[in-house]
């Protein structure tokens, strides 16, 4: 595998987004852009909300990206600018000082500023040269398709370019998954990851300490259907993603310390189980044992971890995370614990595959999409009826994809019923509708494996 990302020559005539991405800014800023930056969207197949648990998770690349055009200048600002005219210019000066990303407004530039901010401080550089850049994005927001990732990637693809630094793919993931949280959200890797390291033709089984990539073979006779519920979640602008980062590091803590682990160094429910040397069972046995299906008070947890409300709001709450009062810990962890055996379950049967490899992967996927519904709760009544009508529609599994609590399923479609599925869901959750009959053209499509971030320049 290359190690860092591609920079490939172009010629721009076969390529009608970069064209036009070209006009775009020698419209606005009356000069050519010096090179292109291109990173993808994804989506998740297995492994919900178990990335910041230390669990490996199954995602492709999606075609839908985001490309940015940049012109070096000497200007001492980044001058920030979209095609769609729905997302503000924005210029920021890069000369003395911090940049400042403000978590109370997650607008769409500090997404890019975060990729600027963690190059900055990962390769200590104090001046940032000055550029131009026009956005361009092809991935629906707020919908569960990494967008958000994707621009942060793209723009520390950007400035590792503009500023002729060279970080292989892995460093870039690892920097943009740690500079994201700059927004406020305690994502856990895989979007970033997925983003650089994806290859195209290929999904891939990403590992965490350390980053690996590794290709899973997809069955043939069956495709991938995105389908977005339209409904949509910004993970920044609510606290239910962080939510769920508290609710596994505290069930972390409870687990461990009942099994006389250094507790209070632990904070992923994977260290647990590492820990102990059991296996994922073990640890769904544990989970019964240990946890009671009532929520927790924070009285409880202070009780049981012998800690202060004090010690609780500063070491274990995040800043979003200060009002929650109850806790659902034993339905969080046997979810984690549960999806992640789900994950290396479909990793297996894409290894060996079996006859029947489509039906057990739909069947894996059906009880993932229960388990975030039922357990994690990070399902809408909106999603859950999209997943009911694929299902009834064809696909032989379907669920949710992403952080969820809105944005979109993906489905599993045996490749001779795709036209009839699409044709069904259209009819029966997009048509009678008005808003969601015109998104529909971006809300609904077959997705292939795509390639990871790259650099384009002029032929
Ligand atoms: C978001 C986060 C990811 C992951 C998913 C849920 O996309 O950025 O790190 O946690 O949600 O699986």
């Amino acid at each position: 595998m290359e190690t860092h990302p591609p920079r490939l020559k172009t010629n721009f005539a076969d390529n009608d987004r970069l064209l036009k991405l070209k006009n775009a800014f020698e419209t606005k800023y009356g000069q050519s852009p010096n090179f292109y930056a291109h990173a993808p969207g994804r989506v998740n197949l297995i492994g919900e909300h178990i990335d910041y648990c230390g669990y490996c998770v199954l995602p492709m690349a999606i075609e839908q990206s985001i490309l940015a055009a940049v012109l070096v200048k000497d200007s001492g600002t980044i001058e920030l600018a979209n095609t769609n005219p729905h997302y503000k210019d924005f210029t920021v000066s890069v000369g003395a000082g911090e940049i400042e990303i403000d978590k109370d407004n997650p607008q769409w530039h500090y997404y890019f500023l975060c990729g600027v901010k963690g190059i900055q401080e990962h390769v200590s550089m104090s001046n940032l040269v000055g550029m131009q850049c026009v956005v361009d994005g092809t991935i629906p927001a707020s919908s569960g398709l990494s967008s958000s990732s994707a621009l942060v990637c793209c723009a520390g693809l950007v400035t590792m370019e503009a500023n002729k630094k060279s970080l292989s793919k892995v460093a870039l993931a690892e920097i943009c998954a740690k500079c994201e949280r700059y927004i406020g959200t305690e994502g856990g890797g895989m979007d970033q990851s997925i983003s650089f390291l994806a290859e195209k033709g290929t999904a891939k089984l990403i590992e965490f300490n350390p980053l690996r990539a590794t290709d899973v073979k997809l069955p043939g006779g069956a495709v991938f259907v995105i389908s977005n519920c339209c409904v949509e979640m910004n993970k920044a602008a609510s606290s239910h993603f962080n939510i769920r980062v508290v609710e596994c590091r505290i069930a972390t803590k409870m687990l461990a310390k009942v099994r006389g682990l250094e507790w209070k160094r632990l904070l992923k429910l994977a260290q647990v189980q590492t820990e102990l040397g059991a296996s994922l069972e073990d640890m769904l046995v544990l989970v019964e044992e240990v946890l009671h299906p009532e929520a927790y008070s924070r009285e409880e947890i202070c009780k049981s971890l012998g800690i202060t409300p004090e010690q609780f709001s500063t070491d274990l709450l995040s800043s979003n995370t200060q009002h929650v009062t109850h806790f659902k810990l034993h339905q969080r962890a046997r979810h984690v614990y549960g999806e992640a055996s789900r994950v290396l379950r479909f990793k297996s049967v894409c290894d060996s595959q079996p006859a029947d490899s489509v039906q057990l992967l739909g069947a894996l996927m059906n009880q993932s999409h229960a388990s975030c519904r039922d357990l994690y709760e990070c399902s809408c009544p909106e999603l859950d009826q999209l997943v009911d009508i694929c299902l009834k529609a064809g696909a032989v599994g379907s669920r949710l994809t992403g952080a969820g609590w809105g944005g979109c399923a993906v489905s599993m479609v045996p490749s001779d019923k795709v036209e009839s599925f699409i044709q069904t869901v259209r009819e029966a959750y997009y048509t009678p509708d008005s808003r969601r009959a015109a998104m529909e053209k971006k809300s609904l499509f077959v997705s292939k494996p795509g390639g990871g971030a790259t650099v384009f320049i002029h032929e």
